[in-house]
């Protein structure tokens, strides 16, 4: 057995519970040999990339279940249905309104586009740092500002599960006459059983992108792009699906997709209902907690647990380690002041004890301690930087034709950056190609390193690679 094989096989024999994607908690059997069912495109099995049979049938069932007017099933995640209605909303040079928050696909669309980039800075919680939501008022301000901008990207839910009011934003973005795009990658049970937030598909939002494998029981890369009004071009949209979705699709995944769709069908309401009951007592135990506490918003989606570690000593990342090492529990993501479980209908209520007593366990621990997991001068610079407009000089797709230099932290202020400064997850960037690196991000950079937090986009040096303009223009 290779190396590869054998971990993943120790993996799904282990008693480490995962608290992260796929949606199904490897909690589902299937008694097939995946040799024997892996194909793609063949006579009988219809074209995903032009589906008049089987595949069709799919897409309808999609349609069905949130209310779509049209829908593509995805096999190369939820990235490729940002890239598609993107590139099919905006031509070369036109202007995107994102949420800062975007993930990076929604960049890597405005890089491949050529597009302008104006962005939506959400609030954030000063005590979490979690980003808030995008409102409606903000995207009316950024159209008043710049009425070209052609279509508004955001992300609801967020990884921290925090909903936008997308009636509201729909409503603002549609008088100005442009398209909303919903990355709603995290939050494909929304508006599947009673229990769960509203589908912004049912909210006016125009493209609807969702990732099957995040939440529900689909294979990992599975997803769905859907179409919730007239306003979209279709043709355009299934042009640009063409172009980023593999030419080879997987029928094992496809299959997956389907079998996701006869769950949601059958019993999908019940089993939602079933786990936000769940969920809401797992929230009233977690509100008996002294210092840890789960996150919420006005708008939230409970299914997800954002643990919140700014009332004691510790950082988001530690906490997520000492449930790995000390609890057998798998977290999503960490930051420096929570970390993320993504829970849905097919955990079992054993794993959501054992993160609940290890949480009570944690914080019973954590005594009377005040110290903060940082600095908290150093923090609330880094998160109010963290949502606040950088000065840029151009766009990441111009900074690619620029020279570069490598220089240490400190030289690296007030030079535009060459790359996206992160952490992944959830890969949301401080900076931007193009950009002007403040003293405030530097210090931000230091402060979550300093937390073994990995920044992505650094070298290896720990330097910052920039735009050399001088060298440029001489
Ligand atoms: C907010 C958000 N959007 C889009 C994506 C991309 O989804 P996928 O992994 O299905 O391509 C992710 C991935 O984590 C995400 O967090």
């Amino acid at each position: 057995m290779g190396e590869l094989t054998d971990r993943l096989r120790k993996n799904s024999e282990s008693d480490i519970y995962p608290f992260h994607m796929p949606g199904h908690k490897r909690n589902l059997e299937w008694n097939i040999n995946p040799y024997a069912y892996d194909i793609t495109e063949t006579d009988g099995f219809d074209d995903l990339h032009n589906p008049t049979g089987i595949l069709a049938d799919m897409t309808r069932r999609v349609n069905m279940l949130y209310g779509a007017k049209a829908s593509f099933i995805l096999v190369n995640g939820s990235t490729a249905g940002i890239l598609s209605a993107v590139s099919a909303s905006l031509d070369t040079g036109d202007t995107v309104l994102m949420a800062r928050n975007c993930h990076k696909s929604a960049y890597n669309a405005a890089y491949i586009r050529q597009l302008k980039t104006e962005y939506i800075y959400p609030q954030i919680d000063r005590n979490s740092g979690i980003a808030l939501e995008i409102k409606a008022e903000d995207v009316e301000k950024a159209y008043d500002v710049n009425p070209r901008i052609k279509a508004v990207l955001l992300v609801s839910p967020t990884y921290e599960g925090v909903v936008s009011d997308i009636e509201a934003i729909a409503k603002a973005v549609h008088r100005r006459g442009g398209i909303l795009i919903v990355d709603c990658a995290h939050g494909a049970h929304f508006g599947t059983s009673e229990a769960a937030p509203v589908n912004p598909l049912q909210s006016g939002a125009d493209i609807v992108v969702m990732s099957l494998h995040k939440t529900l029981a689909s294979f990992t890369q599975t997803a769905v792009m859907c179409v919730g009004t007239d306003r979209v071009d279709l043709e355009r949209l299934k042009y640009y699906a063409d172009i980023y979705v593999s030419t080879s699709p997987s029928y094992l995944l496809m299959a997956s997709v389907e079998r996701c769709l006869d769950i949601m069908e059958q019993s999908g309401n019940v089993l939602w209902q079933m786990h936000y009951r769940r969920m809401k007592d797992f929230r009233r135990k977690c509100a008996g907690l002294k210092k840890l506490y789960l996150f919420e918003s006005s708008d939230y989606d409970i299914a997800r647990a954002a643990v919140c570690t700014d009332r004691c000593g510790l950082s988001g990342n530690k906490l997520m380690d000492m449930l790995r090492k000390e609890y057998r529990l798998e977290l999503e993501m960490a930051s420096a002041r929570y970390a993320v479980a993504i829970t849905t209908c097919h955990d079992t209520q054993e794993g959501l004890d054992r993160l609940y007593n290890a949480l009570e366990q944690i914080d019973r621990s954590l005594g009377e301690t005040t110290e903060r997991g940082i600095h908290e001068r150093n923090f609330r610079a880094a998160v109010s930087q963290r949502f606040t407009s950088p000065d840029k000089i151009c766009e990441p797709w111009q900074a690619e034709r620029s020279r570069i230099s490598e220089v240490s932290l400190k030289e690296a202020v007030n030079r535009a950056a060459a790359d996206y400064i992160y952490i992944y997850p959830p890969g949301i960037p401080w900076i931007v190609p193009g950009e002007i690196i403040t003293p405030e991000i530097t210090d931000m950079i230091k402060t979550i390193g300093g937390l073994g937090i990995e920044i992505r986009g650094l070298t290896r040096q720990n330097t910052i690679r920039i735009l050399d303009l001088e060298k440029n223009n001489g």
